[in-house]
Protein backbone atom coordinates (compact mmCIF):
# COMPACT_ATOMS: atom_id res chain seq x y z
CA UNK A 1 0.00 0.00 0.00
CA UNK A 2 1.17 3.54 -0.77
CA UNK A 3 2.71 5.09 2.30
CA UNK A 4 0.00 7.91 2.06
CA UNK A 5 0.16 8.57 5.83
CA UNK A 6 3.83 8.52 6.55
CA UNK A 7 5.03 10.22 9.95
CA UNK A 8 1.22 10.47 10.78
CA UNK A 9 0.12 9.41 14.30
CA UNK A 10 -3.03 8.17 14.26
CA UNK A 11 -5.30 7.53 17.51
CA UNK A 12 -7.69 4.44 16.57
CA UNK A 13 -10.51 3.77 19.55
CA UNK A 14 -11.42 0.87 20.16
CA UNK A 15 -8.99 -0.62 18.35
CA UNK A 16 -8.49 -4.38 19.83
CA UNK A 17 -11.70 -6.13 17.94
CA UNK A 18 -13.48 -5.34 15.43
CA UNK A 19 -13.70 -2.52 12.80
CA UNK A 20 -11.32 -0.79 14.89
CA UNK A 21 -8.79 -3.39 14.57
CA UNK A 22 -9.40 -3.47 10.58
CA UNK A 23 -8.57 0.43 10.65
CA UNK A 24 -5.36 0.32 12.86
CA UNK A 25 -4.08 -2.03 10.50
CA UNK A 26 -4.81 -0.46 7.51
CA UNK A 27 -3.83 2.87 8.55
CA UNK A 28 -0.45 1.41 10.05
CA UNK A 29 -0.04 -0.18 6.33
CA UNK A 30 0.04 2.98 4.76
CA UNK A 31 2.33 4.57 7.14
CA UNK A 32 0.90 6.01 10.33
CA UNK A 33 2.47 5.10 13.77
CA UNK A 34 -0.87 3.85 15.27
CA UNK A 35 -2.20 3.56 19.12
CA UNK A 36 -4.04 1.07 19.61
CA UNK A 37 -6.60 1.64 22.43
CA UNK A 38 -8.38 -0.94 24.32
CA UNK A 39 -11.14 -0.30 27.13
CA UNK A 40 -9.98 -2.46 29.80
CA UNK A 41 -7.36 -4.95 30.84
CA UNK A 42 -9.07 -8.42 29.84
CA UNK A 43 -8.49 -6.50 26.34
CA UNK A 44 -5.21 -5.91 26.71
CA UNK A 45 -3.91 -9.60 25.18
CA UNK A 46 -6.32 -8.80 21.87
CA UNK A 47 -4.90 -5.46 21.54
CA UNK A 48 -0.79 -7.15 21.96
CA UNK A 49 -1.75 -9.58 19.04
CA UNK A 50 -3.60 -6.50 16.74
CA UNK A 51 -0.16 -4.50 17.44
CA UNK A 52 1.69 -7.86 16.26
CA UNK A 53 0.38 -7.79 13.66
CA UNK A 54 1.46 -4.62 12.80
CA UNK A 55 4.51 -4.85 13.40
CA UNK A 56 5.48 -7.94 12.62
CA UNK A 57 3.85 -6.47 8.89
CA UNK A 58 6.71 -3.24 9.09
CA UNK A 59 4.13 -1.26 11.13
CA UNK A 60 4.34 0.79 14.34
CA UNK A 61 2.53 1.66 17.47
CA UNK A 62 1.51 1.08 20.72
CA UNK A 63 -0.73 0.26 22.77
CA UNK A 64 -2.98 2.16 25.69
CA UNK A 65 -5.89 1.42 27.99
CA UNK A 66 -8.65 4.29 28.04
CA UNK A 67 -12.56 4.16 28.71
CA UNK A 68 -13.30 6.66 26.11
CA UNK A 69 -16.87 7.26 28.68
CA UNK A 70 -14.40 8.55 31.16
CA UNK A 71 -13.16 11.97 31.06
CA UNK A 72 -10.27 11.51 32.78
CA UNK A 73 -8.92 8.43 30.69
CA UNK A 74 -9.14 10.46 27.63
CA UNK A 75 -7.31 13.11 28.77
CA UNK A 76 -4.59 10.75 30.27
CA UNK A 77 -4.73 8.69 26.65
CA UNK A 78 -3.88 11.79 24.62
CA UNK A 79 -1.44 13.41 27.41
CA UNK A 80 0.43 9.85 27.12
CA UNK A 81 0.53 9.71 23.10
CA UNK A 82 1.73 13.52 22.88
CA UNK A 83 4.34 12.43 25.22
CA UNK A 84 5.56 9.33 23.14
CA UNK A 85 4.71 11.24 20.08
CA UNK A 86 4.78 14.48 20.00
CA UNK A 87 1.65 14.71 18.68
CA UNK A 88 -1.68 13.21 17.19
CA UNK A 89 -2.99 14.04 13.83
CA UNK A 90 -5.61 11.99 13.29
CA UNK A 91 -8.31 10.38 15.47
CA UNK A 92 -10.66 7.37 14.57
CA UNK A 93 -13.42 8.01 17.12
CA UNK A 94 -13.88 3.99 16.53
CA UNK A 95 -14.84 2.35 20.36
CA UNK A 96 -18.67 1.48 20.42
CA UNK A 97 -20.70 -0.73 21.68
CA UNK A 98 -24.58 -2.10 21.60
CA UNK A 99 -27.02 -3.30 24.21
CA UNK A 100 -30.00 -4.39 22.80
CA UNK A 101 -33.65 -4.31 23.85
CA UNK A 102 -36.80 -3.74 23.04
CA UNK A 103 -37.47 -0.10 23.68
CA UNK A 104 -40.48 -1.16 26.12
CA UNK A 105 -38.00 -3.16 28.38
CA UNK A 106 -34.74 -1.17 27.31
CA UNK A 107 -33.10 -0.36 30.64
CA UNK A 108 -31.41 2.94 31.76
CA UNK A 109 -28.59 0.88 32.14
CA UNK A 110 -28.63 -0.02 28.76
CA UNK A 111 -29.68 3.35 27.32
CA UNK A 112 -26.56 4.83 29.55
CA UNK A 113 -23.88 2.44 28.58
CA UNK A 114 -24.58 3.00 24.99
CA UNK A 115 -25.07 6.85 24.59
CA UNK A 116 -21.76 6.97 27.25
CA UNK A 117 -19.60 5.38 24.98
CA UNK A 118 -21.11 5.86 21.28
CA UNK A 119 -21.68 9.05 22.12
CA UNK A 120 -20.16 10.53 24.64
CA UNK A 121 -17.27 9.00 24.67
CA UNK A 122 -16.68 10.37 20.95
CA UNK A 123 -17.26 13.85 22.38
CA UNK A 124 -15.27 13.30 24.67
CA UNK A 125 -11.87 12.18 22.37
CA UNK A 126 -12.74 14.75 19.43
CA UNK A 127 -12.28 17.47 21.91
CA UNK A 128 -8.97 16.31 23.23
CA UNK A 129 -7.92 15.69 19.58
CA UNK A 130 -9.24 19.16 19.05
CA UNK A 131 -7.29 20.68 21.45
CA UNK A 132 -4.02 19.02 20.40
CA UNK A 133 -4.00 19.87 16.71
CA UNK A 134 -5.13 23.43 18.04
CA UNK A 135 -2.41 23.58 19.97
CA UNK A 136 -0.20 22.17 17.47
CA UNK A 137 -1.11 23.80 14.53
CA UNK A 138 -0.23 22.93 10.69
CA UNK A 139 2.26 20.57 10.07
CA UNK A 140 2.17 21.33 6.44
CA UNK A 141 5.14 18.52 5.80
CA UNK A 142 2.97 15.66 6.59
CA UNK A 143 -0.58 16.82 5.18
CA UNK A 144 -2.41 19.75 3.77
CA UNK A 145 -4.92 19.60 6.72
CA UNK A 146 -3.95 20.54 10.34
CA UNK A 147 -6.06 17.31 11.69
CA UNK A 148 -8.29 14.77 10.72
CA UNK A 149 -11.13 13.10 13.03
CA UNK A 150 -12.87 9.98 11.28
CA UNK A 151 -16.05 9.52 13.30
CA UNK A 152 -17.51 6.09 13.16
CA UNK A 153 -21.53 6.16 12.65
CA UNK A 154 -23.26 4.00 11.19
CA UNK A 155 -26.11 2.84 8.89
CA UNK A 156 -28.08 3.36 11.62
CA UNK A 157 -27.95 7.26 11.51
CA UNK A 158 -30.30 6.74 8.73
CA UNK A 159 -32.03 3.86 9.03
CA UNK A 160 -34.40 3.47 11.99
CA UNK A 161 -33.36 0.23 14.14
CA UNK A 162 -36.54 -1.54 16.51
CA UNK A 163 -35.06 -3.32 19.67
CA UNK A 164 -31.92 -1.17 19.23
CA UNK A 165 -33.31 2.61 19.94
CA UNK A 166 -30.12 3.49 21.67
CA UNK A 167 -27.74 2.92 19.24
CA UNK A 168 -29.56 4.02 16.75
CA UNK A 169 -30.29 7.67 18.34
CA UNK A 170 -26.31 7.27 19.30
CA UNK A 171 -25.72 7.31 15.78
CA UNK A 172 -28.36 9.94 14.92
CA UNK A 173 -26.22 11.86 17.43
CA UNK A 174 -22.49 11.44 16.03
CA UNK A 175 -24.68 12.35 12.46
CA UNK A 176 -24.66 16.46 13.96
CA UNK A 177 -21.56 15.95 16.33
CA UNK A 178 -19.34 14.85 13.00
CA UNK A 179 -21.12 18.12 11.08
CA UNK A 180 -21.26 20.67 13.43
CA UNK A 181 -17.31 20.12 14.38
CA UNK A 182 -16.83 20.19 10.59
CA UNK A 183 -18.71 23.60 10.67
CA UNK A 184 -17.00 25.14 13.52
CA UNK A 185 -13.52 24.23 12.77
CA UNK A 186 -12.79 23.70 8.91
CA UNK A 187 -11.22 27.50 8.94
CA UNK A 188 -8.42 25.76 11.22
CA UNK A 189 -8.06 23.10 8.32
CA UNK A 190 -9.55 20.23 10.79
CA UNK A 191 -11.25 17.82 8.92
CA UNK A 192 -14.19 15.46 10.23
CA UNK A 193 -16.33 13.48 8.57
CA UNK A 194 -18.48 9.84 9.36
CA UNK A 195 -17.85 6.00 7.80
CA UNK A 196 -21.41 4.71 8.19
CA UNK A 197 -20.67 1.29 7.53
CA UNK A 198 -23.22 -1.43 7.23
CA UNK A 199 -22.73 -5.34 8.28
CA UNK A 200 -19.58 -5.35 8.85
CA UNK A 201 -18.19 -9.18 9.80
CA UNK A 202 -17.18 -8.59 13.27
CA UNK A 203 -17.94 -9.75 16.88
CA UNK A 204 -20.88 -6.91 17.64
CA UNK A 205 -23.08 -8.41 15.03
CA UNK A 206 -22.15 -12.15 15.33
CA UNK A 207 -25.88 -13.13 15.39
CA UNK A 208 -26.06 -11.91 12.15
CA UNK A 209 -23.84 -13.86 9.64
CA UNK A 210 -22.57 -17.12 11.99
CA UNK A 211 -25.19 -19.18 10.50
CA UNK A 212 -26.07 -19.81 7.31
CA UNK A 213 -29.76 -19.07 7.55
CA UNK A 214 -28.84 -15.98 9.68
CA UNK A 215 -26.34 -15.04 6.69
CA UNK A 216 -29.28 -15.77 4.04
CA UNK A 217 -31.38 -13.58 5.43
CA UNK A 218 -29.00 -10.57 6.21
CA UNK A 219 -28.68 -11.01 2.56
CA UNK A 220 -32.03 -9.51 1.72
CA UNK A 221 -31.16 -6.65 2.98
CA UNK A 222 -27.38 -6.46 1.09
CA UNK A 223 -27.85 -5.34 -2.90
CA UNK A 224 -24.43 -6.54 -3.33
CA UNK A 225 -24.92 -10.15 -1.72
CA UNK A 226 -21.53 -9.95 0.72
CA UNK A 227 -21.18 -9.25 4.21
CA UNK A 228 -18.76 -6.32 4.48
CA UNK A 229 -14.74 -7.16 5.91
CA UNK A 230 -12.93 -4.58 7.90
CA UNK A 231 -10.85 -4.40 5.61
CA UNK A 232 -12.96 -2.30 3.53
CA UNK A 233 -13.83 0.32 6.16
CA UNK A 234 -9.64 0.03 6.60
CA UNK A 235 -9.65 1.10 2.87
CA UNK A 236 -11.90 3.85 3.47
CA UNK A 237 -10.55 4.87 6.25
CA UNK A 238 -6.93 5.30 4.86
CA UNK A 239 -7.91 7.61 1.94
CA UNK A 240 -10.06 10.00 4.23
CA UNK A 241 -6.98 10.49 6.44
CA UNK A 242 -5.07 11.55 3.26
CA UNK A 243 -4.28 14.45 1.26
CA UNK A 244 -6.60 12.42 -1.40
CA UNK A 245 -9.81 13.55 0.37
CA UNK A 246 -8.23 16.95 1.33
CA UNK A 247 -11.79 18.36 -0.07
CA UNK A 248 -13.70 16.03 1.79
CA UNK A 249 -15.33 17.43 5.11
CA UNK A 250 -18.85 17.27 7.06
CA UNK A 251 -19.45 14.30 5.03
CA UNK A 252 -21.02 10.84 6.06
CA UNK A 253 -20.32 8.21 3.77
CA UNK A 254 -21.88 4.86 3.91
CA UNK A 255 -20.15 1.58 2.95
CA UNK A 256 -22.48 -0.76 3.31
CA UNK A 257 -23.16 -2.94 -0.06
CA UNK A 258 -26.32 -0.65 -1.02
CA UNK A 259 -27.83 -1.51 2.65
CA UNK A 260 -29.04 1.95 2.27
CA UNK A 261 -31.11 1.74 -1.44
CA UNK A 262 -33.33 -0.50 0.45
CA UNK A 263 -33.46 -3.32 -1.28
CA UNK A 264 -37.12 -5.08 -0.43
CA UNK A 265 -37.94 -1.38 -3.00
CA UNK A 266 -36.26 -3.67 -6.12
CA UNK A 267 -39.97 -5.24 -7.08
CA UNK A 268 -42.54 -3.47 -5.49
CA UNK A 269 -43.84 -0.58 -3.13
C1 LIG B 1 -24.40 -2.67 13.75
C2 LIG B 1 -24.44 -4.10 13.30
C3 LIG B 1 -25.41 -4.27 12.14
C4 LIG B 1 -25.17 -3.23 11.05
C5 LIG B 1 -26.24 -3.28 9.96
C6 LIG B 1 -24.10 -1.79 12.56
O1 LIG B 1 -23.98 -0.44 12.93
O2 LIG B 1 -23.41 -2.50 14.77
O3 LIG B 1 -24.82 -4.93 14.39
O4 LIG B 1 -25.25 -5.56 11.58
O5 LIG B 1 -25.15 -1.95 11.61
O6 LIG B 1 -27.54 -3.34 10.48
Amino acid sequence: MDQVLKGQIAVITGASSGIGAGVAKSLAAAGATVVVNYPTPSSLPAAESVLKEITNAGGAGMTAQCDVSKEEEVVNLFAEVVANYGTVDILINNAGLQRDAKFDEMTLEQWNTVISVNLTGQFLCAREAIREFLRRGPRPDVSVATGKIICMSSVHELIPWGGHANYATSKGGIKMLMQSLAQEYGDRKIRVNSICPGAIQTPINRAAWETPQALNSLMTLIPYNRIGQPSDIGNLAVFLCSDQSDYITGASIFIDGGMTVFEGFATNG
